[in-house]
């Protein structure tokens, strides 16, 4: 038992230790104690960095719903599995229990039976945060078809090409979507994508906003009646250990969009694990990640990690300014919130807020905070920990990505300190390592290098759907016989590992490789700055020099701008040095972002750069407008 809930930093180091020394045994040992198997494994690991290939749990069997939902009826059937908070404050929010979600998910699972999904088939999911999507999931998994999650943000072309990328069969959608005060039309963008979709026979559409949509005779169908007559049990297909579970796009620098495969026990052993520590789940706790079912986060850290551990976890349909920017602190007293999971480009939107927004409510029952998704800097780090956690909540600053699966550097509540912006030790079976540019491993602390990870852990995405060549090069082909993760990363005096950003954001300035990810910091903590980032761009004598975007507050006050610059540069020096200092700073409203929230500095990079003529696809963006306005602005000598 000890293995799978650590509970003090010397058990940490114990666990840790015995996970690298033995990795097959210490992950066999969770397996063993935690989930439900219908056959046994003939081998824990098997793998081959070459190829490569990685193979967990080598011919187990098991039904990945039947760990989530099933095993839990009869200690805790009527215990709430998901608590959905509506966008609209005046909806009642909705207790799901565990009885209802094996009912909801069976009917679901019945439903795709009957209109043809088989063992293999792939689905899109393409829905807002209700609990359709959460159920949806687990109707593919229940009878083995591969779920593939479009975040609903996403336009009709970028749904149309992850369609076909998998040519899925099915697709599940909703008659719309609310985001705050807004309609979204979903089922439009769908039309729209179908015309170029020919793999898609049907679409089961969710009424959610009640409108009037056409519905294609023969290939639309509502979903509710289908239900209304679907039988409520539903036998679990047994599938193999390494039969896919899901597949998830994911951006890469260039080309299309990767097709992640995440495989069935691996994933899930390690996403229960993970959730389990790193937000210390105790049976009555509500967990609470902000993240959309989207991205990994809320397949790993919303639906499958808690549920496997009978978890209660909130579904969230809303935006944080809606009907204010209190609505977050207002869910967390309504719901006795204790872990509150969220990304750091969240908290910098709420810190730039009046405060009175999080004052109002009482935060209370808050345990633990985590951020994930990207650096977070400092001031948003102790702006967190003194508004939401009152200083009394641990802060996990957890690191990893769409391949990874599951959380892979991040510390322990209670058990590792916190550092701001590190995300500290690694977690149990996780084995770092930080790499030079000509492929030699940088051993010892206080170093920084290219992130590795030199043996594979249970959650790793398996391959790229199609394409395994490109998982090949992508990930493999840098340094032999490891994952290459794109991240930089230093390594402290103690062994507490920074994520620096991605190497392809380093810049390197008359010789020196400057990180953009701390200058942001530096910047950042300037009183009438809001969000910044940083772009490297040619410089005659320099190589490259460093151009920077700073989003003021609105304090209404006017600064000179020169002024401002001097101060900003001032900061970078102290903070840094004077080889930090940006060369441009060009003040603006916005930055041009994913949907997901990241910055998107490759359009950065162009602008600054004066390459404008060939900006690239901006359609997939969250504000479009905004690089019309930065190209106008942009400072050219
Ligand atoms: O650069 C790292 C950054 O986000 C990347 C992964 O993005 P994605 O696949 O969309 O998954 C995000 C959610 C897991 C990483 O390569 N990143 C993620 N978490 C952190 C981070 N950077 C710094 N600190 C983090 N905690």
């Amino acid at each position: 038992m000890s293995n799978y809930h650590i509970k003090h930093l010397e058990e940490y180091f114990q666990v840790y230790r015995k996970s690298v020394r033995n990795p097959e045994s210490y992950w066999e040992e969770i397996a063993e104690e935690h989930f439900l198997w219908h056959k046994r494994w003939d081998e824990v690991l098997s793998y081959d960095f070459e190829k490569p290939e990685f193979k967990w749990f080598k011919g187990a069997k098991l039904n990945i719903t039947e760990n989530c939902i099933d095993r839990h009826l009869r200690t805790r059937g009527d215990k709430t599995a998901i608590l959905f908070e509506p966008n609209d404050t005046t909806e009642k929010a909705q207790h799901i229990s565990y009885n209802e979600l094996h009912e909801r998910v069976c009917k679901m699972a019945n439903v795709l039976k009957d209109k043809g999904v088989e063992k293999g088939d792939r689905v899109c999911i393409y829905l807002p945060m209700i609990p359709e999507l959460a159920v949806s999931v687990l109707a593919c998994a229940r009878i083995g078809a591969i779920h593939s999650v479009v975040f609903a943000g996403f336009s009709s072309k970028a749904l149309a090409t992850r369609i076909n990328d998998s040519s899925c069969k099915m697709l599940i959608t909703s008659d719309g979507s609310f985001r705050g005060n807004k309609k979204i039309d979903l089922k439009g963008i769908v039309d729209a994508a179908l015309e170029n979709c020919e793999s898609i026979e049907n679409v089961l559409v969710v009424k959610r906003i009640e409108t009037n949509i056409s519905m294609q005779n023969g290939r639309d169908i509502w979903l509710q009646p289908l239900l209304d007559n679907a039988s409520s049990s539903c036998e679990p297909e047994i599938m193999d250990a390494e039969d896919p579970l899901f597949i998830l796009y994911t951006s890469g620098s260039t080309g299309t969009p990767k097709g992640m495969v995440h495989t069935t026990a691996g994933y899930m052993v390690y996403a229960a694990f993970t959730f389990k520590n790193v937000f210390q789940y105790r049976e009555d706790d509500v967990y609470w990640c902000t993240a959309d079912i989207g991205w990994i986060t809320g397949h790993s850290y919303i639906v499958y990690g808690p549920l496997a551990n009978g978890a209660t976890t909130v579904m969230f349909e809303g935006v944080p300014s809606y009907p204010d920017y209190g609505r977050f602190w207002e869910i967390v007293e309504k719901h006795k919130v204790t872990q509150f999971y969220t990304a750091p480009t969240a908290i910098r939107a709420l810190a730039k807020e009046k405060t009175e927004y999080v004052e109002k409510y009482d935060l209370s029952s808050l345990k633990i905070l985590g951020t994930v998704g990207e650096p977070i800097n400092e001031e948003a780090w102790h702006w967190y920990d003194e508004n939401v956690g009152k200083k009394k909540c641990p802060i996990v600053d957890t690191w990893w990505q769409t391949e990874t699966g599951g959380i892979m550097i991040s510390p322990i509540p209670y058990s590792t300190p916190a550092i701001p912006t590190f995300a500290t030790l690694p977690l149990p079976g996780i084995q770092p390592a930080l790499m030079d540019e000509e492929g030699k491993e940088i051993k010892g602390n206080q170093v920084d290098g290219r992130l590795c990870i030199k043996f594979p852990w249970p959650s790793m995405a398996r391959t790229i759907w199609n394409n395994h060549q490109r998982y090949k090069e992508t990930y493999f082909s840098a340094y032999k016989g490891m994952y290459f993760t794109g991240d930089g990363a230093l390594r402290d005096s103690v062994g507490y590992y920074r994520i620096t950003g991605r190497v392809d954001d380093v810049v390197i300035v008359s010789g020196h490789n400057l990180g953009t990810a701390p200058i942001e910091d530096a910047i950042n903590e300037h009183p009438a700055v809001a969000e910044s980032a940083i772009v490297g761009y040619p410089h005659e004598i320099k190589g490259s020099a460093l151009y920077g975007y700073v989003i003021l507050k609105e304090t209404g006050e006017t600064r000179n701008q020169d002024n401002l610059r001097k101060e900003i540069n001032q900061l970078i020096s102290d903070r840094i040095g004077p080889i930090a200092k940006l060369d441009k700073i060009q003040f603006t409203s916005g930055l041009p972002k994913t949907r997901s929230g990241k910055i998107m500095r490759r359009i950065l990079r162009k602008i600054a750069s004066n390459d404008t003529s060939n900006i690239g696809d901006t359609s997939t963006l969250l504000n479009p407008e905004i690089v019309e306005e930065l190209m106008e602005n942009v400072i050219s000598s």
